[in-house]
């Protein structure tokens, strides 16, 4: 089987070396050049664990190609896949189609023969049956069907999401568009992974309803855990005591800075822009966005006091910039929020990253100051803010951090360390909703 992925970004290049690894022939296209060019050298644009092996596996097996040419792969393909980015459209919330229908447009030019177009992209309702629109004025003559195929993979987890999803959902119209996409995906039988078929408005639904409530899962957290503090409760009892229903569950009632990341914070505003089109209010989720802009503000307000009120001319060392570990990416991460406000306030920021600093640096405050080494970040530092939980932050040698430290004060903004283990090194520990 033949599959162009259009867009060899997150989704579109691990999607593609997962096909492939299915045993379907791929061809990732992008229209970076130096994308393609460094993933033709061998090189992975991104950081995720795993990826590496998984691309020069399939591209040593002939099965894994990238091109910023859609001449011959279109043609040659049984299922093109649209995998570019949606982001938020500037001034309304709105999902930005642009890159999707420029993507829409190109493939219409070059299809030869029967070809199912799939919207893997995270797209508004109604999107599949636009660029349905676009293909047929664009080509006339052209054979085809649309499907959308929304990916529910976690950065940092992505592979092994893929390879082990929860679900697949394919939205489709007919039986032919879906036999193709139920052969791609045969591989996942074997592990009787569930496959669920729907039209193709379900299938563009369910991603930003199973983002959205993700993300109302969080808020609601965040929101106990400020009342935690009020009134001395403590937070992950109080998770660990609703977690354990089975009908509310464990999973995504930690709380924190906020939510971030390249897909909970735009497509809960596409989400609202779209119930609000079409005059069905989705007032849970703008909610849940007004209270994660909240929270993001109450963690900036959590170190200045911690501070005494007054970061102006403090040295604030921040533990991770990520929006979550194992990643690279920056986007929309509770760091961009917190640390512009910090250091408009005065404070000097000296950071650290395992994987995210070289975005951070295009995104953050031309003042920011990063280290290679978490240990010499510390030096001289008045205060110490845990911002992402990567690993490698849980084992520190605290004793020898607080020795560097000119000041004795951590907020923990992930709650990962014990209140008494901090205290007993000498630290004045604030965190979480404990
Ligand atoms: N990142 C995630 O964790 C994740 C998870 C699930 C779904 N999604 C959704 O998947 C989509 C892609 O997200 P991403 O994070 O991979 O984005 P990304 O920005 O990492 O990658 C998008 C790529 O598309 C390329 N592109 C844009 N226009 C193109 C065109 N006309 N032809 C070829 N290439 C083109 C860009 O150069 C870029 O490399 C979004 O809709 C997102 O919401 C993302």
């Amino acid at each position: 089987m033949n599959v162009a992925m259009i867009g060899s970004g997150y989704v579109g290049l691990v999607s593609g070396a997962c096909f492939a690894e299915f045993g379907a022939n791929v061809t990732c296209i992008d229209v970076d050049q130096s994308k393609i060019d460094r993933l033709n050298e061998g090189e992975i644009p991104i950081y995720e664990p795993g990826l590496d092996d998984l691309v020069e596996r399939n591209v040593k097996a002939g099965r894994l190609t990238f091109t910023t040419d859609y001449d011959p792969a279109i043609a040659e393909a049984d299922l093109v896949f649209i995998a570019v980015g949606t982001p938020t459209r500037r001034g309304d919330g709105h999902a930005d189609l642009v890159y999707v229908y420029e993507a829409a447009k190109q493939i219409a030019r070059h299809l030869d023969g029967y070809t199912v177009i799939v919207d893997k992209s995270t797209v508004p309702v109604g999107t599949a049956r636009q660029v349905c629109r676009i293909i047929k004025e664009e080509n006339p003559d052209a054979d085809f069907d649309v499907a959308s195929n929304p990916e529910f993979l976690r950065e940092g987890a992505a592979i092994s999401d893929f390879m082990r999803p929860d679900r697949v959902v394919l939205g489709v119209e007919n039986d032919r568009a879906e036999k193709l996409l139920r052969e791609l995906y045969r591989p996942l039988n074997l592990i009787e992974a569930p496959i669920l078929v729907t039209g193709l408005e379900s299938a563009e639904l369910v991603k930003y309803a199973s983002n959205a409530f993700l993300a109302t899962k969080i808020s609601f957290i965040n929101e106990i855990a400020n009342l935690c503090e009020q009134v001395g409760a403590d937070v992950h009892a109080v998770a660990k005591g609703m977690g354990l229903d089975g009908r509310i569950g464990r999973k995504f009632l930690h709380p924190g800075p906020g939510y971030g990341g390249s897909c909970f914070p735009k497509d809960t505003t596409a989400l609202i822009r779209i119930g609000q089109e079409h005059g069905s209010p989705c007032r849970i989720v703008e909610a849940t966005v007004e209270v994660n802009a909240a929270q993001k503000a109450r963690m900036v307000k959590k170190v200045r006091d911690a501070l005494g009120g007054n970061v102006s001319g403090k040295t604030i060392a921040v533990m991770g910039l990520t929006f979550k570990p194992e990643t690279d990416d920056m986007r929309d991460s509770p760091s961009l929020a917190i640390i512009p406000n910090l250091v408009d306030k005065g404070a000097t920021i000296r950071a650290h990253d395992p994987q995210g600093v070289e975005e951070a640096k295009k995104l953050l405050p031309a003042k920011v100051q990063y280290f290679d080494d978490v240990y010499e970040m510390f030096s001289g530092a008045d205060a110490c803010v845990l911002m992402t939980e990567w690993n490698e932050y849980r084992g520190l040698d605290f004793g020898s951090i607080k020795s560097k430290m000119a000041g004795n004060v951590f907020i923990d903004l992930r709650n990962v360390y014990e209140k008494t283990q901090m205290l007993g090194n000498g630290f004045i520990y604030y965190c979480v909703g404990r």
